[in-house]
C-alpha cells in the first residue's frame, strides 16, 4: 500500500546498521532451549531459578486454573479481583517486608503506571542513565521533568537534586540489579540522598527478586532499607518463572495506585493460572533461606573465567554477565558462531544498550550445570576473539 512505503525504508535503515530484529520461534524455553529440533544451552533466559518448568509451580498453576477459571474476566476494580490476587499480594508484601503489595499485568505496566501516578507535570523524576525502558516510558507518561543521572553515580544524582527547583515532588528511580550490565546500584547511598533532599525513592528489583536478599526478597531487604525506599517494584516473570509485575509499598501508596495507575485500572486482572504459578514459585523459594546463593556462586566462577581470558564483563556482580564487544556486526557474528556451537547468547544492541556497547548478555540459570558452564566459557572466549 502506498501509505506504507515509508515502513520498508525505515526497516532498510535498520538492516544497514545491523539493528533489525526478528522473532524466532523456540521450543521449550529455559536453561536449555530448542530451535528446529536442536537443543541449545540458553544464556538468554531470565528463568534464573529454573522455576518456569518446576513441577510444584506447574501444579499450583493448574490448581488455580481449575479452581478459578481461565480468566479474571474484568479489570481489577470492576469484578476482576479474585481470592488468588489477594493471596498473591499478601505473600509478596510479606516477602518484600512492606505493608502491602499490588499486582500489575506485567513489570512494564507496573513501572508505567507507578511513575505516572507518583509524579505529574510539575514534578521531577531522577532516573539512572541505564534504567529500563519501562522506567523511562513511565517518566514520559507522567509528563514530569526527567533528569538522568550518570550510571550508579550518587554524586551526580546529588548535584541534580541540589539544582532542582524547590517546587514539585521529587522521585528517584533506579534498578537494584541492572538488566543489561548485571551490576548493582549503591542503594544505601541513593536512599540517604532521597531522605536528605526530600525525595521519594522507587527501586526496580526485577532481576534481584528471588536471587538476592534473605529468602530471595531482593536487595532493599538485604540492606534493610524498607523504611527508606517508598516503593519496591518487581516482576513475576524472571526468577519466579511466570508473568506479571508488582509493587510493594505502604497501604496509602497502594490506595493511590488503585485509584490513579491507568495501567492497573484499565486492563483485565491477571488470569488465575498465572497468579497460581507465582504463588507456587513463592512456595518453592520460601523453602530456602537463600535461594539465589548457588546461582550467584556459579556466576562468580564463570565471570572470573571470562575475565581471565581478557573479555570485558563490565562491572557485573550478579547472574547477569555482559560480554561487551562494542560493534553491532561483530556482536552479531559472535552470537552466530556460538549458535553454530550449540549456545544461544542473544546479541543486545542499541537502543536497548547505549551506542558502541553492543554485547552478548549472558544470564546464568540453575539449569546450567558446572561442566556445561566450563565448556560454554571456552566457546564464548573463542567466539569473541
Ligand atoms: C529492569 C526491568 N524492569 C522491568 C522489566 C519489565 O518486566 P516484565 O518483563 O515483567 O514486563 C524488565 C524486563 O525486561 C526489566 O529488565
Amino acid at each position: 500500500m502506498k501509505s506504507e512505503q515509508w515502513i520498508e525504508q525505515e526497516l532498510e535503515g535498520l538492516r544497514r546498521e545491523s539493528l533489525e530484529r526478528r522473532l524466532t520461534v523456540y521450543g521449550r524455553a529455559g536453561g536449555k532451549i530448542e530451535i528446529g529440533g536442536r537443543t541449545f544451552l540458553n544464556f538468554s533466559s531470565n528463568d534464573y531459578l529454573g522455576l518456569s518448568h518446576h513441577p510444584e509451580v506447574i501444579r499450583a498453576s493448574r490448581r488455580y486454573l481449575e479452581g478459578h477459571g481461565c480468566g479474571a474476566t474484568a479489570s481489577r476494580l470492576v469484578t476482576g479481583t479474585l481470592p488468588p490476587h489477594e493471596e498473591l499480594e499478601s505473600r509478596l508484601a510479606h516477602l518484600k517486608g512492606y505493608g502491602t503489595a499490588l499486582v500489575f499485568g506485567s513489570g512494564f505496566l507496573a513501572n508505567a503506571g507507578l511513575i505516572a501516578s507518583l509524579a505529574g507535570r510539575n514534578d521531577h523524576v531522577f532516573a539512572d542513565k541505564l534504567a529500563h525502558a519501562s522506567i523511562i516510558d513511565g517518566a514520559a507518561l507522567s509528563r514530569a521533568n526527567l533528569k538522568r543521572f550518570r550510571h550508579n553515580d550518587p554524586e551526580h544524582l546529588e548535584s541534580l537534586l541540589r539544582q532542582c527547583p524547590a517546587s514539585g515532588r521529587r522521585l528517584i528511580v533506579t534498578e537494584s540489579v541492572f538488566s543489561m550490565d548485571g551490576d548493582i546500584a549503591p542503594l544505601a547511598e541513593i536512599a540517604a540522598l532521597a531522605v536528605g533532599y526530600d525525595a521519594m525513592t522507587m527501586i526496580d528489583e526485577a532481576h534481584a527478586t528471588g536471587v538476592f536478599g534473605p529468602g530471595g526478597s531482593g536487595l532493599i531487604r538485604h540492606h534493610g532499607l524498607e523504611d527508606r525506599v517508598n516503593v519496591s517494584m518487581g516482576t513475576l516473570s524472571k526468577a519466579l518463572g511466570g508473568y506479571g509485575g508488582f509493587v510493594a509499598c505502604s497501604a496509602s501508596l497502594r490506595n493511590l495506585l488503585v485509584n490513579r495507575a491507568r495501567s492497573f485500572i484499565y486492563t483485565t486482572g491477571l488470569p488465575p493460572s498465572v497468579v497460581g504459578s507465582a504463588i507456587g514459585a513463592l512456595g518453592v523459594i520460601e523453602k530456602s533461606q537463600n535461594p539465589g546463593a548457588e546461582l550467584l556462586d556459579r556466576a562468580a566462577v564463570f565471570r572470573k573465567k571470562l575475565q581471565e581470558e581478557g573479555l570485558d564483563v563490565s562491572n557485573s556482580q550478579s547472574q547477569i554477565i555482559p560480554v561487551v564487544i562494542g560493534d553491532n556486526a561483530k556482536t552479531l557474528a559472535a552470537a552466530e558462531r556460538l549458535k553454530s556451537r550449540g549456545i544461544l547468547a542473544v546479541a543486545i544492541r542499541p537502543p536497548t544498550v547505549p551506542e558502541g556497547t553492543s554485547r552478548l548478555r549472558l544470564s546464568l540459570t540453575l539449569d546450567h550445570g558446572a561442566e556445561e558452564l566450563e565448556w560454554a566459557a571456552r566457546e564464548i572466549v573463542e567466539a569473541c576473539r
